[in-house]
C-alpha cells in the first residue's frame, strides 16, 4: 500500500514549518501530538469479507508491517512534503533505499550510466553485483553532462548521481543532468544525501527518484540505520513492490527516530551550513593543507552551480593535507572534539580518512578517477560551538 502526500499540505507552508507538522496523521491518535509508534507486525481484520475487500482496495486498512504501517507511513508523508514529491518510502537503510530502487527501474539486458563520484557501497552494488545479473554499469569519466551523454544508449535506462558527491561534496550540475534523461526518455535517480531535502529540491529541479540516507542527516543523532526514495506515485508503487519482497522496510521505532530527527532538520541545518562555512574558512588559512572542497567558499569550482541549485552550502569538508596518508592519520588522531568515525551528518562532527573508510579496497585507477588520495580527511561538521570546532582543527593541524 503506497500513500500519496499530494492534499497533504494545501498551504503553501515553509520546510521549516513542514518538518515539524506535516502529514494527515498529525493528532489522528487519541489527540496525540505527535504519531505514536505502532510496534506491531500484523493488523486484524474484523471479518474475512473485510480482507477480501482489502486485497480489491488496499487503502483504509493495514495488513502487515513489511507492507505499511502507520508510523512508517506518518514519516514517509512528512519527506514526500519536503521533496514535494507525491509519495516517498523508508528503507532499512540507505543501501536499502538504493538497492531496491535500482532494482525496481532495470532488468536483465538494461544499462545504468552514472557518474564516478559515489558512495563505496552504491559503487559496490554497480561494478560487483548488479553485472551478475545482466544489468551493465557504465561509470562516466566525470561528473559533467559532457561525460554522460556519450555514453546513454537504446539500452540505457536509468541514470544515477550523486550530489553533492561523496567525499568532496562535488556539487554536479543536476538540473542539466536530469534534462538530459529526460531528453534521452530515461529515468534519473540521484542520492542527494548530502544535501538533505532542506538543501535542495531535486524532484523539483527534474530528477525522478531522490534517495537519502536517513542514518546522516534526516536522523540526525547517529543513532539509527535508514533510507528514503521519493518519487511519483507510479514510481513509489512500482518500488514498493520491490521493498515488500526484498524485505528491506525499517521498522516502526526506526522510522519513529527518523520523524524525530526530521522536526529539527531544518534548524540543524542551518547550523551545520554556518558551521562549515565558518570551519572551512579556517582550514583556508593552513600552508598544511594543499587542497580544500567545500563549496561554499567564492573560490570553489562549485560555488556558483551550489548558490544556484541549493539554498545552504551543507555541513561536508574535504581537505587534504600535505605528507600524504601518515599526515592524514596525525591529523584524525590529534583531534580532541571532533571524532574519529565514518559516516556524517549528526550532530557531532566527526572526521576520516576515506581511502581507510569510505574508498577502502578501491584499485589505484578508481581513487584517480574518483580523485581520492590518501592525505585527504572528510570532515562532517556537527552543530557545536564553531569556536571549538575551529579551535580544534587548528590545535590538529599543528600537530601534523
Ligand atoms: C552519500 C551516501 N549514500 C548512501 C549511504 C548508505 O547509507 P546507509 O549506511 O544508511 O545504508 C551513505 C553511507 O555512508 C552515504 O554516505
Amino acid at each position: 500500500m503506497v500513500f500519496c502526500a499530494i492534499g497533504c499540505s494545501e498551504m503553501d507552508k515553509h520546510d521549516d514549518t513542514r518538518t515539524v507538522q506535516s502529514g494527515p496523521n498529525a493528532h489522528k491518535y487519541e489527540g496525540a501530538v505527535t504519531v505514536p509508534i505502532f510496534t506491531t507486525s500484523t493488523f486484524a481484520f474484523e471479518s474475512s469479507d473485510a480482507v477480501e475487500a482489502y486485497n480489491r482496495d488496499p487503502s483504509g486498512h493495514y495488513l502487515y508491517t513489511r507492507y505499511a504501517n502507520p508510523t512508517i507511513v506518518a514519516v514517509e508523508q512528512t519527506v514526500a512534503d519536503l521533496e514535494r514529491a507525491e509519495a516517498s518510502l523508508l528503507f532499512a537503510s540507505g543501501m536499502a533505499a538504493i538497492t531496491s530502487s535500482v532494482l525496481a527501474i532495470v532488468r536483465n539486458g538494461d544499462k545504468i550510466v552514472t557518474t564516478p563520484s559515489l558512495y563505496g557501497g552504491t559503487r559496490k552494488f554497480f561494478r560487483d553485483i548488479l553485472p551478475r545479473y545482466g544489468i551493465e554499469v557504465a561509470f562516466a569519466p566525470g561528473n559533467a553532462v559532457d561525460d554522460v551523454r556519450p555514453l546513454i544508449d537504446s539500452r540505457t535506462k536509468l541514470l544515477y548521481l550523486e550530489s553533492p558527491a561523496n567525499p568532496h561534496a562535488e556539487v554536479l550540475d543536476v538540473k542539466a543532468l536530469a534534462a538530459t534523461a529526460k531528453e534521452r526518455g530515461i529515468v534519473s535517480a540521484i542520492d542527494a544525501t548530502f544535501a538533505t531535502p532542506i538543501l535542495m529540491k531535486p524532484y523539483v529541479i527534474g530528477i525522478d527518484l531522490v534517495i537519502h540516507s536517513c542514518t546522516k542527516y534526516l536522523g540526525g543523532h547517529a543513532d539509527l540505520i535508514g533510507g528514503v526514495v521519493s518519487s511519483n506515485l507510479k514510481t513509489i508503487k512500482k518500488v514498493e513492490e520491490y521493498r515488500r519482497t526484498l524485505g528491506g522496510v525499517i521498522d516502526p521505532e526506526g522510522a519513529s527516530r527518523v520523524g524525530r530527527g526530521l522536526k529539527t532538520l531544518a534548524v540543524r541545518m542551518d547550523r551545520h551550513c554556518a558551521n562549515g562555512m565558518q570551519v572551512a574558512q579556517a582550514l583556508q588559512k593552513s600552508e598544511k593543507v594543499t587542497e580544500l572542497f567545500y563549496p561554499g567558499l567564492p573560490d570553489s569550482p562549485w560555488h556558483t552551480l551550489a548558490k544556484e541549485q541549493m539554498t545552504g552550502f551543507g555541513g561536508m569538508i574535504c581537505l587534504t593535507l600535505r605528507g600524504g596518508l601518515p599526515s592524514a592519520k596525525r591529523f584524525v588522531d590529534a583531534l580532541r572534539l571532533i571524532i574519529n568515525a565514518p559516516s556524517l551528518g549528526g550532530v557531532e562532527s566527526l572526521a576520516s580518512i576515506p581511502v581507510l573508510t569510505s574508498h577502502v579496497n578501491m584499485s589505484p585507477e578508481e581513487l584517480r578517477l574518483s580523485r581520492v588520495n590518501e592525505g585527504m580527511v572528510r570532515l562532517s561538521i556537527g552543530i557545536e560551538s564553531a569556536t571549538d570546532l575551529i579551535a580544534d582543527v587548528l590545535q590538529a593541524l599543528a600537530a601534523v
